[in-house]
């Protein structure tokens, strides 16, 4: 590639990521805002009072995580933040388009593959649990991304493991094996190292994702708030309706 060729297409990610700041910037100032008022023990109180008290109602979707001790307002904090608002903005996932076939690690044996290799013929891929009441519809595979409380960046008092942040690839994947632990019979692969499922699908924090035929037919909120288990239930619960009505007029 000539130098100059080089040069624009610097340019343009520059413009591009000056552009993403831009965009997510209400929004950050928003989430800084919250997390700074969170710092207050009465409004920390206050919110986890209400979670838990909503909990009650819908249990099936995992609760907000707020700890009574970690200080939420932080360098950290607003890095992490930060950075899941930019990978959201700048992800290619779209709802009813293409699936980004990004690569992907299996934890066995170490040699990249595709998100969509795990994909079988028509079957939705659900990127997380319901594995076994859905085995009948659907097939699951979880991506272990980078983490959400690395013990070097915002940590987390709740995080059940010190896991710092992935330097490298073998890191990643015995970080993963963890959680291949408490999930068993789960597919699990971990994310590249160039983080590029991460990327694609603007997964961190953590994200719901449907896939069928190659195309994204459930695109889940951006987690934690995001994160919502029982619309892919409501999804999945959808499709297997259509499915027996299917066989019974055939
Ligand atoms: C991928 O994520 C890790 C955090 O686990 C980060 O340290 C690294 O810089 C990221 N890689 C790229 C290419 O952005």
């Amino acid at each position: 590639r000539p130098p100059g060729n080089h040069l624009l297409c610097y340019n343009r990610t520059a413009l591009k990521n000056a552009l993403a700041c831009l965009v997510i910037l209400p929004r950050f100032l928003v989430a800084a805002f919250m997390l700074w008022c969170l710092d207050f023990l009465c409004v920390r109180r206050r919110v986890l009072f209400h979670l838990r008290s909503e909990e009650e109602e819908e249990d099936e979707d995992p609760p907000l995580c707020i700890s009574d001790s970690s200080r939420m307002f932080s360098w950290e904090s607003l890095k992490a933040v930060f950075h899941g608002h930019k990978l959201d903005w700048m992800k290619s996932a779209r709802l009813g388009h293409d699936a980004p076939n990004s690569a992907v690690v299996p934890l066995a044996e170490p040699k990249r593959r595709r998100v969509l290799d795990f994909a079988r013929a028509q079957r939705p891929l659900a990127f997380q649990r319901l594995v076994l009441q859905y085995a009948d519809v659907a097939d699951a595979l979880v991506i272990y991304i980078e983490e959400a409380h690395p013990s070097d960046g915002w940590i987390s008092s709740d995080a059940p493991y010190q896991i710092r942040k992935h330097r490298s690839l073998e890191e990643r994947l015995s970080a993963a094996r963890l959680m291949a632990r408490e999930a068993p019979g789960c597919a699990i692969v971990a994310d590249s190292m160039e983080n590029s499922t991460n990327s694609a699908y603007g997964a961190y924090f953590d994200r719901l994702y449907i896939v069928q035929d190659g195309k994204v037919v459930y695109q889940g909120g951006r987690g934690p708030e995001g994160y919502r288990i029982s619309e892919l239930r409501h999804w999945l619960d959808q499709y297997r309706a259509r499915l027996r009505d299917a066989v019974i007029r055939v």
